[in-house]
């Protein structure tokens, strides 16, 4: 249906044509003489509307053409009397091939909430809004691809398996196979084996507390190291409880690590990523775009316009607090040099301060930043960057790496992070260390300030957070 409703003359250089269409059935109307189905194909947004008449070959099922039904239909393209359309298709022969019972079938006509939806994943992607959101984030991932490819970066498979934690928060989901016992053994997640309340971890498939990765950005690091600029895309997990719209326990990320490069050069690639994926959506995606901006959020084309178009704000985490206390806005989290910045103060500046452009935020307290940031010369600050964007907040955070074996062993000891476990991390300090600098961008979050959909859950098929793994 793409192919022939999505050109510039909507199908019009397709009429006399003949077509088959295989998809399912949203609406099916009978009038006196004829009866329009509505099949969609999951191509795009439009449907194809299908015109039946007591000559149609199949005709004498039209009982089992329901909503959510399968069919095969093949006719002759036309132009469309309705005004809703340029074509549409005058059937010759209807095929159903899977029936669905109308009474049951959980997707009524109606529009039904998000958070229904969430209840049927299995069945949402029927739906408009969850058909656009993931032909969106399909072609996100592609531009996402195309950018690093076109840029020269090598993609590299981290693990998914792992012994070391990123990002030092102890939020890791563990991994852990018994092999002494097989009939207890199995994937134990996030309960360690135990009869007296002692781990023998010899008795473990990996012989070590083994973990879902966090991030893959250390295991980048190694091929930065060898093949200059890389980057991942993958899977990632963290067993963090929060039940925020902003939130997964599996989310996707992407992580770029550019070699001989500082954190202009971070920020840099960052910014110029974003703006081309935002720029391919709405070049490529007009359809489920346009509907976004009817039905999701009012305007949002002309503001990833904008976010296309304009240089990103930057500033330090220092002026950002200034920012904050001299706004005199009453925060529920308190503001305050050394502190974290919460979704409100992200929000506060990207939406309220700036009017909506992606702010980068940089140079951020050591204390509040993973042990691999780069110290700044202040002994205070670490080279690390955030990027805000109006609704989502930081959808972006990276850094400069320390390079330096000294410093980078001296971190390791304040964050009471074991050195001898990150020996090979080490390595990379000891044979051949250069500056290197990188970022993690949370996909879902992309999709989510891509569309306008307003929770994460509803920016990747089947959403993993607490209390719920269904599907
Ligand atoms: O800021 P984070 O924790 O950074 C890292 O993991 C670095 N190792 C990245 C790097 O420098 N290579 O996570 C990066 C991004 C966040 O900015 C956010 O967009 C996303 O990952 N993210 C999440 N997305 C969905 N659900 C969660 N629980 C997320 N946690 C982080
Ligand atoms: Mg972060």
């Amino acid at each position: 249906v793409a192919e022939v409703k999505g050109g510039e003359d909507q199908g019009a250089a397709w009429v006399g044509k003949e077509l088959t269409v295989r998809g399912w059935v949203r609406t099916c109307r009978a009038q006196r003489t004829v009866t329009f189905v509505e099949v969609n194909d999951g191509s795009c947004l439009s449907n194809m509307q299908c015109v039946l008449t007591p000559e149609t070959e199949g005709y004498g099922q039209i009982d089992s053409i329901n909503t959510g039904a399968s069919v095969l239909v093949e006719g002759v393209v036309a132009s469309s009397q309705g005004g809703k359309q340029k074509v549409e298709l005058k059937v010759s022969k209807i095929i159903v091939i899977g029936e669905s019972d109308p009474t049951s079938f959980p997707i009524q006509k109606k529009r039904a909430s998000r958070e229904f939806l969430r209840t049927v994943a299995h069945l949402r992607p029927r739906t408009n809004t969850f058909g656009a959101v993931a032909r969106v984030r399909n072609a996100l991932a592609y531009a996402t691809h195309k950018f690093f490819q076109d840029s020269g970066f090598i993609w590299v498979s981290s693990p998914i398996i792992t012994a070391s934690d990123c990002e030092g928060a102890g939020e890791q989901f563990y991994v852990t196979t018994l092999l002494s016992n097989s009939a207890e053994g199995g994937c134990l997640v996030n309960s360690i084996p135990s009869k007296d309340g002692r781990v023998d971890w010899s008795q473990d498939f990996f012989c070590k507390p083994a973990f879902l990765t966090v991030s893959g950005q250390l295991n980048g690091e190694t091929y930065a190291s060898a093949l200059s600029d890389i980057y991942t895309f993958g899977p990632t997990f963290r067993a963090e409880n929060s039940n925020t719209s902003r939130h997964l326990a599996e989310f996707w990320m992407i992580e770029p690590e550019l070699a001989f490069a500082d954190l202009n050069d971070d920020m840099a690639c960052a910014s110029a990523y974003l703006q081309y994926v935002v720029k391919y959506i709405l070049e490529n995606c007009k359809e489920d775009m346009d509907f976004f901006d009817t039905w999701v959020e009012k305007g949002i084309i002309d503001r990833l316009n904008n976010v296309a178009e304009k240089n990103f704000v930057q500033m330090s985490y220092s002026d950002a607090i200034k920012l904050l206390i001299g706004s005199n806005k009453k925060f529920e989290f308190p503001v305050k040099w050394g502190l974290d910045l919460q979704s409100e103060h992200e929000r506060y500046i990207t939406e309220v301060a700036f009017g909506g452009s992606p702010v980068i935020i940089r140079d951020y307290p050591k204390e509040i930043k993973a042990f691999y940031m780069r110290q700044n010369d202040d002994g205070k600050t670490v080279a690390a960057m955030d990027l805000l964007v109006p609704r989502v907040g930081e959808l972006i955070g990276g850094s400069q790496r320390e390079e330096r074996l000294d410093y980078l062993e001296a971190r390791l000891d304040e964050s009471n992070l074991n050195k001898d476990s990150y020996w090979w991390y080490l390595d990379l300090r000891r044979y051949g260390s250069v500056p290197h600098a990188g970022f993690g961008l949370g996909f879902e979050r992309l999709v989510q300030f891509a569309t306008g959909i307003d929770n994460i859950r509803d920016a990747i098929p089947f959403p993993r957070v607490p209390g719920s793994a269904e599907f």
